[in-house]
């Protein structure tokens, strides 16, 4: 597909320069948004989601998204996420613009380089927590006995050692959470885009997720958190606001 957007020998998974090696300028900004406009149309009503959004992320960054409900957070992971277009504006996603970007690319870019942390979890029902977790290496080809491995791994890493076999019908609220957690991080993908992570912990299990998060961002991944609660996100090392749209100071 000509794009930099995979990763190839000596460089980062979005083609940018692997940690370590010499960069010159400015850092690299994995994620570039600019003019981002959503408008969802649902019979005779238009709701403008986002209204000309501009955003840098840098490889390396760990950065929060900070508002209200409504005011576009979770439009804007998905955006971020590939898994939307938007109405106008340009993305250019590891200096690729993504409108380029086939279907299939854009389903090859989220399973390699992307881990989702979905606000309503998404795990498959009716599937045990190792049974979710190893999913995502299925698609990336990985054998059977290091998926599971691996799954167990995360889930140990998340405190769901004894929760293996549970199916999400049978985890409370935050033990689910947390399996979808070990699922995004499951893959060491470059990028995680996480929506409302600590939404349903208490206290503690909030502060554990953000210090993992922390972990991982030290180890080189790029983190982009999203939540509605300023006590969360003066965690991360930097914060944009999000209000009716638009991104604020
Ligand atoms: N699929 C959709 N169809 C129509 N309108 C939508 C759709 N998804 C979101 N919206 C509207 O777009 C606006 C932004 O929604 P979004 O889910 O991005 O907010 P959010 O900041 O994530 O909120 P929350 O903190 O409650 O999760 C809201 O007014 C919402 O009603
Ligand atoms: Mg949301």
């Amino acid at each position: 597909m000509g794009s930099t957007v995979f990763a190839t020998p000596g460089q980062g998974a979005f083609g940018n320069p692997a940690p370590g090696a010499p960069i010159s300028g400015d850092p690299t900004a994995v994620i570039e948004l600019r003019g981002i406009t959503r408008i969802y149309s649902t019979g005779r009503l238009e709701v403008a989601a986002l209204r000309g959004v501009d955003l840098d992320v840098w490889e390396g960054d760990f950065l929060a998204i900070v508002g209200p409900s409504g005011s576009g957070k979770s439009t804007m992971m998905n955006i971020i996420g590939c898994l939307d277009r938007p109405t106008a504006g340009s993305y250019r996603l590891g200096g690729t613009p993504v409108e380029q970007l086939s279907d299939d690319d854009l389903a090859r870019v989220r399973g390699r380089a992307i881990g989702f942390v979905f606000q309503s979890f998404n795990l498959l029902p009716r599937t045990s927590a190792l049974e979710n977790v190893a999913t995502p290496l299925l698609y990336q080809g990985v054998g059977r006995k290091e998926r599971y491995a691996r799954a167990q791994v995360a889930l140990e890493r998340l405190g769901l050692g004894d929760r293996l076999h549970h199916e999400p019908s049978e985890l409370s609220g935050g033990q689910q959470q947390r399996v979808a957690i070990a699922r995004a991080l499951v893959t060491e993908p470059a990028l995680i885009l996480a929506d409302e992570p600590t939404g349903n912990l208490d206290s503690q299990s909030g502060a554990d997720v953000i210090t993992l998060l922390h972990e991982l961002n030290q180890a080189g991944t790029t983190i982009v958190l999203i939540t509605h609660d300023s006590d969360v996100a003066v965690q991360a090392l930097r914060q944009v606001h999000v209000r009716d749209g638009l991104l604020v100071q």
